[in-house]
């Protein structure tokens, strides 16, 4: 069987059956994220089999569960207990779940250092899109910033979401987190800035140059992207690599790119000239 011959109903059928396995059930992703990826398999010619293998691989890359995840319910409880304890409680909660994974836990011991460093570059915030969050909404406690941020959210991953909004209702902000594959439906909320942290080079394996596209339609003054100096074990520095993925995705536009480092994490800040927020 050619690739050619999985019609529109074998697509939703692998989706579905996909999103409902074992692995990934509990995370009820957008079924759009795996259908574009089943897609951009068959665009590359592949044979049905070839195109659910090659998809399965990618979407374990997106997702990355080998990072870990805490248990959801339970941590939803811990955190309405410690909400009842104070602010002092909610931030140990919060210290917690930023060590679930390792990119905001490498950031913990500084973490104030590294948002002063981005705000003293693009200056106070009101309003920021933090895109493929993770865990990172949990440090809003240590960004310095007042409450009534419009601090919104994106992931695609239904319980993280939903905990990220539990936690800014309990810290008394406005719950803004969203489920939605940023990729394909970049947010369309203005805001003054974007975190993209930690994320451009899997999404350069997603859909190679992809990135481009996404930070044109980002509706913001700033990005800040950051990316690892070293890989995971600390044995191959990446920086030319890391400037060169910055560098190309925004080749011709005429943004301004500042870049500075914390900790071994490059930390890029593309001015798109403001006019994208008029
Ligand atoms: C490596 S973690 C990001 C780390 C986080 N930005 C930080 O630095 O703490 C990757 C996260 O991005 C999310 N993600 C990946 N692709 C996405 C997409 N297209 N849309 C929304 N979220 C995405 C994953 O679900 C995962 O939670």
């Amino acid at each position: 069987m050619s690739s050619r011959a999985l019609s529109a109903d074998d697509i939703e059928e692998m989706a579905r059956r996909v999103l409902g396995s074992r692995k990934y059930a509990s995370m009820n992703l957008p079924p759009e994220t795996v259908k574009d990826l089943i897609r951009q398999e068959i665009a590359a010619g592949k044979s049905p089999k070839e195109v659910e293998k090659a998809m399965r691989e990618k979407l374990h890359q997106i997702i990355a569960p080998y990072l870990g995840d805490p248990d959801y319910a339970a941590e939803e409880e811990l955190l309405l207990k410690a909400a009842a304890e104070g602010d002092e409680a909610v931030r140990n909660w919060c210290l917690r779940m930023l060590s679930v994974h390792t990119s905001s836990r490498e950031r913990i011991p500084h973490m104030e250092e590294f948002y002063q460093a981005i705000f003293s570059r693009i200056g106070t915030p009101e309003s920021v899109l933090d895109v493929a969050c993770a865990f990172n909404p949990f440090a809003f406690p240590w960004m310095g910033l007042p409450k009534s941020t419009a601090y919104h959210a994106y992931d695609l991953h239904a319980p993280r979401v939903h905990l990220i909004n539990s936690f800014f209702k309990v810290y008394g902000m406005e719950p803004l987190a969203e489920t939605r594959d940023i990729l394909i439906n970049p947010p369309d909320s203005k805001a003054d800035t974007a975190f993209f942290f930690k994320e451009a080079h899997r999404f350069e394996s997603r859909k190679k140059g992809c990135n481009r596209n996404f930070w044109i339609s980002l509706p913001v003054k700033t990005i800040v992207v950051t990316l690892p100096a070293e890989n995971l074990t600390g044995q191959h520095q990446m920086r030319d690599r890391q400037r060169d993925l910055v560098r190309k995705n925004i080749e011709g536009l005429g943004w301004e790119l500042d870049e500075t480092e914390i900790a071994g994490e490059m930390i890029f800040i593309i001015n798109k000239g403001g006019r994208e927020n008029e």
